[in-house]
């Protein structure tokens, strides 16, 4: 079994998620969709990003390693009435089921970033993105002081070491790195931009319960608290992530949460 493609179909994504569509349809509205622009949305989950997309028009199609978040995602699309967006699965670092230069726009956002295989998955986007199109990533940042980041540097922390080779997924956040592996796929530095842009995540309840989500629904903190157990530290992994959660708290009163994380945006212009 492929372990990236384990980790995500561990809990139900589509329940943390759901505190995230308000950016993801922010951020889409930014895009300059247009009626019947071809879009690919990598690592798309159940649709955050997709289904606004198809709501301003694009022909989309998003692709995911999750087989679960797959059916999620074309359930939505069927619920929502939208033909011209379906999601099926598929590996960023290989997209061999699809054609050369078909995507106006190839969108990933906190998607492809989870890919093992980095230089694969600049080369694939640059693949089936058509000449003159666009590549719009999103990526957490290594050591960012806000929410995903920080869990990611907490849980690591209670967690074994990675396998020989791992490349982070975070290494997608430092700028230095995007150029470089969009380089080796052909890309020239002065068509990449970069920009700090942020996430909020919207959940009504309380952040220890948010947490909880997390808990028992995020593949990566799944897989942190079952190594913490396995130390016996899970009380202790618990106790950093629930003051991160209360102290990101943007709410002052603490019966709802609404935590923004920074991100970096990164367009290719191809
Ligand atoms: C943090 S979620 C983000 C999902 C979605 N883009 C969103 O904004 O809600 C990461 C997504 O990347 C997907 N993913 C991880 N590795 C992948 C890979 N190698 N190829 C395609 N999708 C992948 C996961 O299944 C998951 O849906």
């Amino acid at each position: 079994m492929n372990a990236n493609k384990a980790l995500w179909e561990k809990g139900d994504f589509t329940q943390i998620a759901e505190s995230m569509r308000g950016s993801g349809e922010a951020l889409v509205a930014q895009f300059g969709i247009t009626n019947g622009l071809k879009v690919l949305d990598l690592g798309c989950g159940d649709g955050t990003t997709a289904l606004p997309a198809a709501r301003l028009g694009a022909e989309v199609l998003g692709v995911d390693i999750a087989s679960n978040l797959v059916k999620a995602g074309n359930a939505r699309a069927r619920s929502l009435g939208l033909a011209n967006c379906r999601f099926q699965e598929g590996d960023a670092s290989d997209l061999h089921q699809l054609e050369d230069d078909i995507f106006d726009l190839v969108v990933s956002i906190f998607g492809a970033m989870f890919a093992p295989k980095p230089f694969d998955v600049a080369k694939e986007m640059v693949r089936v993105a058509r000449p003159g199109g666009r590549i719009i990533m999103g990526n957490w940042i290594p050591n960012d002081p806000t929410l995903v980041a920080q869990i990611l540097k907490i849980s690591s922390a209670y967690s074994p070491p990675p396998p020989e080779g791992f490349v982070s997924p975070m290494s997608w956040g430092v700028e230095a790195n995007v150029i470089e592996r969009f380089a080796s796929a052909g890309v020239p530095e002065e068509k990449i931009s970069f920009e700090r842009d942020t996430y909020t995540f919207d959940f009504p309840g309380t952040p220890s319960e948010f947490l909880a989500g997390f808990k028992t629904h995020y593949g990566p903190t799944i897989n942190a608290f079952d190594a913490a157990a396995a130390d016996g530290r899970e009380a202790d992994l618990e106790a950093e992530l629930d003051t991160l959660f209360n102290d990101q708290n943007a709410r002052p009163s603490g019966d709802a949460t609404s935590i923004p994380a920074t991100f970096l945006r990164v367009t290719v212009a191809l």
